[in-house]
Parts: C-alpha cells; sequence; structure tokens
C-alpha cells in the first residue's frame, strides 16, 4: 500500500495515476457529489450561482458536520459560455450586468441527505449572491482618500479568487486579476483588488473592503495571531515579480467581541518580504518619504519613476496602501515567483507559500517556500526560509496553488498548468491538473502523492474540510476553458443530463474512513 495516513479520521488512500480524461478521479474508495454548479438557482428569489468558482469556505450551522453554509468564490465570467462576444468593439449594458453579476462570491445552504448524498438546499433562507453589483464600504486609511478618488463606498466585487477565515467566523474573499472587468464595466480601478469581508449568516452586516491590507493581486489571506494577541494576515501577489505580504493589526483580538473584531482589519502595520535579510519591512508613508529625501537612496530599476514624480505621488498612507506593489519594491522587498496561497501550519506557526511558477526566471514548475517566523511569533519582525517541495517531474506535481492542511499536518495542494500547456512539452507526464498530498513532518516528509486528477482543462480550486474532516469541498473551476465553439466544448464536465456545455461546480469530497 502506497497511501500514508492523510487525516484524523481518514485512515488511507492509495494515490493515482495522472490522467487525461475529462472526469474527477479520486483514489479508490473515494466518491463525489456535485453541490453546485453554474446557473443552478440558490435561493426562493430565484438568485443563481456564479461562474468559474474558487475558494470555498464551510460555516456549521449549529456545529454540525452535515449541514452548514458554503462560501464560494466566483473568479471570472467567460465570453463563450456566459456573456457573450463585443458587439461593434463594446459589450452591451445587459452582457456587463451578466459578466458582473457571475463574479463575486455565493452564500449556499449544503446538507448530507439520508443517502449520504451531499445536496443544495435552495429553500435556504441563507442563500444569497454577493456580486459585481452589490454596494460595499470602503474601511481604513484609504477610505474617502484622494487615492481611490473619494470613495466611501463602491460598487461590487469581482475577480473573487482565494480567501480565508476570520477567526470571528467570516469570510474573507480576495479580489486577484481586477483589470479586465474593471476596464470592460467602466469602473474605477482604485475600488478593486482589495481584501473584501462578508458574514454569511448575516446580510445586515455591511459588505467591506479593507484598505489597510493593501491594494494589489490578492491571492488569499491566512489569518491568524500574533503571541501579544494581534491579528495577523499573510497574503500573496500573484503577479510574477511580486512580493509576500503580512498585516498586523494595531489592537489585539478579543474572543468575546465576536464580530466586531472587524475592527481589528481597519488600523495596523502592512509588511513586505525581504528574503535577502530575513526583515518583514513596514510600509509606511514615513518609510516612504524618508527614502526619496535620503540623497544617498537609489531607486530600484523596478520603479519606474523619478524621485520628484515618486514625492509628489506619495503623500499619504492612502497613497501608500493603493499603489502596494511599487512601494514593496522601492523599500526593497524581494520579488518572487507568483505567490499565490499561503497557509499557516497548525502544528508549529510556520508559513507555507504555494510560488506557482514564474516562466521570466526559468521557474517553470514552481515551489512552496516555508516561512520561519523568528520565535515561532506571527507578529515577529524577522523570518528565515526554506524551500519546502519543488514542482518537476520527480515531485509529479507543477504549478501549486490553493493549499489547506488537514489535522495530521498533511498539506493538501492542488495544481494548476495553464490550461493552454497542459499536457505538452514540458508539461505532459502532469497530463490534467491533481490534488496532492504532502506531509509536513515524518517520514514522508515533502513527498507528493496524487489524490485528485480533475476535468479536462479544469482547475481543482478552494479545498475545504469540514471540521470533523469527513468531507473535502472544492471547487472545480473552468473545465473546457479552451472552448473557443460552443457546439464543440473540450469537456463537457460534470456531464449532466442534457448539458451541452461544462459547468463550474462545486464538490463534495468523502469516503475519509475511522
Ligand atoms: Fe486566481 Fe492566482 O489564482
Ligand atoms: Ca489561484
Ligand atoms: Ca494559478
Ligand atoms: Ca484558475
Amino acid at each position: 500500500l502506497f497511501g500514508f495516513k492523510t487525516n484524523k479520521v481518514s485512515g488511507y488512500f492509495e494515490p493515482i495515476e495522472p490522467s487525461s480524461a475529462d472526469e474527477l478521479i479520486l483514489p479508490k474508495g473515494f466518491k463525489y457529489d456535485v453541490v453546485a454548479a453554474y446557473n443552478d438557482i440558490i435561493n426562493p428569489a430565484g438568485d443563481t450561482f456564479g461562474f468559474n468558482n474558487d475558494f470555498t469556505l464551510y460555516f456549521p450551522i449549529n456545529g454540525s458536520n452535515e449541514r452548514g453554509l458554503l462560501w464560494v468564490n466566483h473568479e471570472y465570467s467567460s465570453e463563450v459560455f456566459v456573456h457573450g462576444e463585443k458587439k461593434g468593439g463594446k459589450y452591451t449594458a445587459e452582457q456587463i450586468k451578466q459578466m458582473l453579476y457571475v463574479q463575486g462570491g455565493s452564500i449556499i445552504e449544503v446538507y448530507r441527505d439520508a443517502n449520504g448524498v451531499w445536496k443544495l438546499d435552495p429553500t435556504s433562507k441563507y442563500g444569497r449572491r454577493v456580486t459585481g453589483l452589490t454596494p460595499f464600504e470602503l474601511t481604513g486609511p484609504a477610505r474617502g482618500s484622494k487615492a481611490v478618488n473619494n470613495a466611501t463606498k463602491v460598487q461590487g466585487t469581482f475577480a473573487n479568487c482565494s480567501g480565508g477565515m476570520t477567526l470571528w467566523n467570516t469570510v474573507l474573499s480576495c479580489e486577484e486579476n481586477y483589470e479586465g472587468t474593471s476596464a470592460d464595466a467602466g469602473l474605477d480601478a482604485t475600488h478593486y483588488g482589495w481584501v473584501v469581508e462578508v458574514d454569511p449568516f448575516d446580510p445586515s452586516f455591511a459588505v467591506r473592503k479593507h484598505t489597510a491590507l493593501g491594494r494589489f493581486h490578492h491571492e488569499n489571506a491566512a489569518v491568524g495571531l500574533a503571541k501579544d494577541g494581534r491579528v495577523v494576515v499573510y497574503m500573496g501577489d500573484d503577479t510574477t515579480d511580486a512580493c509576500v505580504y503580512k498585516f498586523v493589526s494595531k489592537g489585539k483580538y478579543n474572543p468575546s467581541a465576536g464580530r466586531s473584531n472587524s475592527d481589528l482589519l481597519k488600523e495596523g502595520t502592512l509588511y513586505a518580504a525581504d528574503m535577502k535579510s530575513g526583515k518583514w519591512i513596514a510600509l509606511t508613508i514615513e518609510a516612504v518619504t524618508k527614502a526619496l529625501k535620503d540623497e544617498k537612496f537609489k531607486i530600484p530599476s523596478s520603479v519606474k519613476a523619478t524621485k520628484e514624480e515618486l514625492l509628489a505621488k506619495y503623500k499619504e498612507q492612502a497613497d501608500v496602501l493603493v499603489n502596494t506593489p511599487e512601494v514593496a519594491n522601492l523599500l526593497g522587498a524581494t520579488p518572487t515567483d507568483r505567490p499565490e496561497d499561503l497557509e499557516i501550519s497548525p502544528f508549529d506557526n510556520t508559513i507555507f507559500i504555494a510560488h506557482t511558477n514564474n516562466d521570466k526566471h526559468g521557474n517553470i514548475h514552481g515551489h512552496i517556500t516555508r516561512f520561519f517566523e523568528k520565535g515561532s511569533d506571527l507578529g515577529a519582525t524577522e523570518f528565515d526560509f526554506e524551500i519546502f517541495a519543488a514542482g518537476g517531474r520527480q515531485s509529479g506535481f507543477s504549478a501549486p496553488d490553493n493549499l489547506t492542511f488537514d489535522s495530521n499536518g498533511n498539506l493538501w495542494t492542488v495544481t494548476d498548468i495553464s490550461s493552454s500547456k497542459l499536457g505538452k512539452g514540458v508539461y505532459t507526464t502532469f497530463q490534467n491538473n491533481g490534488v496532492f498530498v504532502i506531509p509536513t513532518h515524518g517520514s514522508n516528509k515533502g513527498e507528493a502523492l496524487q489524490f485528485a486528477s480533475a476535468p479536462i482543462e479544469a482547475e481543482m480550486t478552494g479545498p475545504w474540510f469540514t471540521p470533523d474532516e469527513r468531507t473535502l469541498f472544492m471547487a472545480v473551476q473552468h473545465p473546457g476553458e479552451e472552448t473557443s465553439d460552443l457546439k464543440k466544448p473540450t469537456s463537457k464536465w460534470p456531464h449532466r443530463k442534457g448539458d451541452t456545455m461544462p459547468r463550474p461546480a462545486v464538490v463534495a469530497i468523502s469516503g475519509f474512513k475511522l
């Protein structure tokens, strides 16, 4: 048997082989249920499930592992499958509305029925959508600032990639590649690229964007606590040669204060990692001004502006937050190979970062980096790091993306080889994208074993376990992404009766046994 203990209730699994089949393949003894697919009705009002699902987060209802709310991100729309082509070089108002509606997030109520099948409850009183049309509040230093054109409220969220869970039972959803939709819809680009917070149980909790956490191509947000009780949020900027960030709140977490802890995300220090010195650099207006006024300070080649231009641009903290990557480069943070998901190990407070790849530097298959904070304190300003696992033929994975931990310290890693490259050239042996399980301690440490193979051109995203770890939710994103002619889709997963096109869908995987 080649398997190993995967989590506290699982026993063993036998790793699968890579596959190019148009199916979600799991190890022997495991099964999946399609819980919600694109355009399914999610509530009595007739709202529908969005497109290209990514991050998932299960919130138990009354502590249940068999009924809860699932938050699901919707990352992007599609000309072929959703909103259609431009007419006369432009999208119509109706197309733009549709493009904005299918992005954002869905809150769906899910349950396991008497036959052990996971289903969506379309009669749910909780089921609702948060979309590119929903009004949002801005919080933090950039709220109402010139840098966001004086906005205190903004329209909608989109490009929602991965996310995280706060310590106070709300969801953080991350706006990643927002430029396309904001340009198509004629919206102010400075209102996107933020971390968004939603309470899935309570529509009266104003949905908000926390500007103190900076603006970039946010992949996810991993929340933890410093030794002194301040809240820490680790974040990646999924861009070639981009930095790793963390936010440390000014105030301290108060478990009895519940959801009002959300205010902690309004004020604090945003840091970027300098991997040469092992120091977290505080991104403050004071640091920017001090550097620019220093005669000996040399502007790094990655920043395309003169000292005079920068002095005119950076006047207050809002300017720093709206232009986070430029400030990180200016102050000497280290460019890295597309940091996607980050997770804090529940065992030792080390931080795992999926550096997916960077073809500019010949890092074709990517790697997983591990940060060790000084004194194992997430609030530390110094750290050390190692390359925990490298992608490639030997490890069997390429392009690590979303991560999650099980309670035995296994790192669940999905892969995201671009659809256009799948099964070709140096990507041939990997075949379709997959899900891998990598122990972070013990004798198999660092050894990746394949748990799932995705349908054609899909990426397995958003892995999230129920608290009892008997169910693993995942979102199958962009099956048949390379389709150019709706009559000839490259995938038809999930192969629903009567369907002529593929549908991104959330699945519940079960089979983890005592
Ligand atoms: Fe949306 Fe970086 O993945
Ligand atoms: Ca991703
Ligand atoms: Ca990716
Ligand atoms: Ca993707």
